[in-house]
């Protein structure tokens, strides 16, 4: 069947998605904070490490399953939180949620989404999926949004931890990019007033709800509300991820929020492997941060990462193509870390380690 999607190539949707954004969504898509130096390490990165293949292995039949938080899943890659995507296609999170299950892509759910938790799971009946958290002001919201996505089947929390405060965006703040008050936001108490009247910039919106004042306590006290397994997403330091995984989480996302956060942090893909060797076998690391095509995510699978997530791309897909556009999107990157996979002499995920990479 030929597909209806207008890119034909994971290069393609780059370019196709960034025109289909509207203005002001774009900016704020794209952006990150500062002068966007962590945002371009990111996926320069993956320039600085090279594959070295193994040729004369038997490659007929090459698999992409792998195991994700002790649960199957037919590829180590996920969609990452992203909030409010109503901005890029009026389905937003629901024809994410119908795109990424066509796949059996996991789907990570931001708290800032549009529509409810339930609405999204819902949408796509079946689907895998974990609950991403911010943790809000006031804990009883905190509280209920976590026992909902145990009750929505949710498989797992992601709480992120580097957005105490938001990151300075000038991209955004030039483009006059703001959020209307009004705009749903299907997880949180409706009656949470906006701290002024007329459009919010993305601080005032954000921030308001967002509690500056977490400390480690809160995975404590997580825990003890929920029987999730618990992700902490932020990680770029191997002393965090220790302590992560002594306050009781069962492994971290080492993620600089796609370059949003603080400029001047390392890329993702720098940071992986000291976190990696802080963990060892004594929990699961994924990773975010510039991660486009399929020999990227063989890279970071190389580098320590149990899986990855992508960000921006599914965003491209969704305002191109809806779930369908996800779809293909997800169907691509498979066809490409399998294709990955067999030039690098590759017969499973299993066999991806640091012995492919190159070393001067
Ligand atoms: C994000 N990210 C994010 N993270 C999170 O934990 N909760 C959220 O609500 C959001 N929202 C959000 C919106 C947009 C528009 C973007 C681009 C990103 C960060 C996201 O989960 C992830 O860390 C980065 O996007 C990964 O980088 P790439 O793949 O976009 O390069
Ligand atoms: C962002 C927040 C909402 O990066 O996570 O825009």
């Amino acid at each position: 069947m030929v597909s209806q999607v207008p890119f034909k190539t994971l290069s393609e949707l780059q370019r196709v998605g960034e025109r289909t954004l509207p203005a002001g969504v774009r900016e704020y898509v794209q952006g990150g904070s500062e002068e966007e130096r962590t945002l371009r390490a990111n996926r320069d990165a993956f320039g600085h490490y090279h594959l070295l293949p193994r040729v004369l292995v038997n490659v007929q039949e090459v698999r992409t399953d792998t195991e994700l938080l002790g649960r199957k899943t037919p590829q180590p890659f996920f969609i990452a939180p992203t909030a409010y995507q109503t901005l890029v296609h009026p389905e937003g999170e629901r024809a994410m949620a119908r795109g990424a299950a066509a796949n059996g892509v996991l789907h990570v759910v931001s708290t800032l989404s549009n529509f409810s938790l339930e609405d999204v799971s819902d949408a796509a009946p079946g689907g895998e999926r974990w609950f991403q958290l911010y943790v809000h002001r006031d804990r009883h919201v905190t509280e209920s949004l976590v026992r909902r996505a145990e009750r929505a089947h949710y498989r797992a929390l992601v709480l992120t931890v580097d957005v105490p405060v938001l990151g300075t965006r000038d991209r955004q703040e030039e483009a006059d990019f703001h959020l209307d008050p009004s705009m749903p936001l299907g997880n949180l108490d409706p009656e949470v007033p906006p701290s002024r009247l007329g459009p919010l910039t993305q601080r005032e919106h954000a921030e308001h709800r967002i509690d500056p004042s977490l400390t480690w306590e809160i995975l404590g006290w997580l825990k003890e509300r929920c029987g999730l397994p618990l992700l902490v997403k932020g990680i770029l330091s191997p002393a965090d991820a220790r302590r992560a995984l002594d306050e009781g989480a069962s492994g971290v996302i080492v993620s600089n929020h796609g370059g949003r956060q603080l400029d001047g942090t390392p890329a993702t893909l720098e940071a992986l492997p000291g976190v990696a060797r802080a963990l060892g076998d004594e929990g699961e690391v994924y990773l975010d941060g510039g991660v486009r095509r399929g020999s990227d995510v063989l890279l970071a699978l190389a580098l320590g990462a149990r899986g990855v997530g992508l960000g921006r791309p599914p965003l491209w897909a969704l305002a191109a193509g809806g779930a369908e556009g996800v779809r293909r999107w997800a169907e691509l990157l498979r066809e490409e870390f399998g294709n990955a996979l067999a030039l690098t002499g590759c017969r499973e995920v299993k066999d991806v380690g640091p012995g492919l990479l190159f070393q001067k």
